[in-house]
């Protein structure tokens, strides 16, 4: 039996993500290669949703609507597969926007119908868990995974595909939600992550002071929601009458919640090392892709003997590669997840 073909839809937020990946089959007589990615299209509603200064939900689906046909046709012809060639169709079924979440979703089971395959629901949170394993050098099981993105903050224990345990959650904002939150108190334009840590760049360190949230909690949770207060206070106080803060003064506050936040996490995650035994550790979501957080959490990794594994940085933030690639591998670890198409089902929450 030769390897599978794998189609898969992101749709969850404001990135339209399509993606082909081969997988061996779990029947093939050799032992499982690695998945490979064939073809990946993306397309990022940024310049759609700037002008509002954050997503709007309508705006979002419709533009996937028009956007996924032909993000598809491209897939397949830089794959060199055509839609015959695919053996299971995969999509996000959530946590994400419903609305963004039923164009993929209803896409993807019609497509599935057409086509008669299967289809694999994927968890949005699992394709940023095993993008990693996209990378050229992958991280072997079992790890400790940093998933860090604009909806959550967790740590989780990783023993293979589909065996997660949860170490260790946010109690409030997830650290993309604060970096956003942060950047648009800064009057800095959506996504506020990359301005602020662009901002961040030009800041001096400990000019102003910030607290470490939880720094010392027995646990491994986080909690950045009075981080974010601590910065609106100090940004009061620079500037009690409401005027525009100066440009220097704005990057040493970036800084300055840059800094506080990147300790918490590298801090968390190497208790979340230690206390599981374990020497590997992946970061994943789209805080992954801050500069700061990977040179202190490769600093770290030199000092304790640990090895640290990002995905790509195309991978970090959302797209198809990571949900085509989770549902191959899950399909390949378990071929009851594929299901008859035709359950027009999306999670949200
Ligand atoms: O994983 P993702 O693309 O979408 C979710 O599933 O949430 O993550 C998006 C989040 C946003 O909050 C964005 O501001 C943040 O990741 N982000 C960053 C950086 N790049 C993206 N935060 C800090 N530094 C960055 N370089
Ligand atoms: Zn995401």
């Amino acid at each position: 039996i030769g390897p599978m073909l794998v189609l898969g839809f992101e749709s969850s937020c404001d990135e339209t993500g399509v993606a082909l990946v081969e997988v061996a089959s779990p029947d093939a007589p050799s032992a499982p290669g690695s998945p490979r990615l064939l073809a990946h299209t993306l397309h990022s509603q940024i310049a759609l949703h700037r002008a509002y200064g954050g997503v709007v939900p309508e705006l979002a689906s419709r533009d996937h609507i028009r956007r996924v046909v032909p993000l598809l046709r491209e897939a397949l012809g830089r794959s060199g597969r055509t839609l015959a060639d695919v053996d299971a169709i995969a999509y996000t079924q959530g946590p994400g926007l419903a609305g963004a979440l039923l164009v993929g979703c209803a896409f993807a089971e019609a497509l599935a119908t057409a086509l008669d395959r299967p289809v694999v629901p994927v968890h949005h949170l699992e394709g940023h868990l095993l993008s990693p394993l996209l990378s050229a050098d992958p991280p072997t099981f079992p790890f400790v995974a940093l998933l860090v993105s604009g909806g959550h903050t967790q740590l989780m224990r990783v023993d293979g595909v589909g065996r997660y345990t949860l170490l260790g959650e946010t109690l409030d904002d997830a650290a993309g939600e604060a970096f956003d939150k942060t950047a648009k108190l800064l009057g800095l334009p959506y996504p506020g992550g990359p301005a602020l840590a662009k901002l961040a760049e030009g800041g001096r360190a400990d000019a102003i002071k910030l607290p470490r949230p939880m720094l010392h909690s027995d646990d491994l949770n986080f909690s950045f929601a009075g981080l974010k207060t601590a910065v609106l206070t100090r940004v009061r106080d620079l500037c009690p009458a409401g005027e525009a803060l100066n440009e220097a003064v704005r990057a040493d506050v970036a800084r300055a919640f840059q800094d506080a936040i990147v300790e918490v996490l590298v801090k968390k995650s190497l208790k979340a090392l230690k206390q599981s035994g374990l020497q590997r550790l992946v970061v994943a979501g789209g805080v992954g892709a801050n500069r700061h957080l990977r040179a202190m959490l490769d600093a770290a990794a030199r000092r304790h003997r640990l090895r640290v594994h990002y995905p790509e940085l195309e991978f970090c933030t959302d797209n198809g590669a990571m949900i085509a690639l989770a549902g191959a591998l899950r399909l390949v670890a378990d071929a009851s997840v594929a299901r008859a198409p035709g359950t027009f089902a999306v999670r949200p929450r």
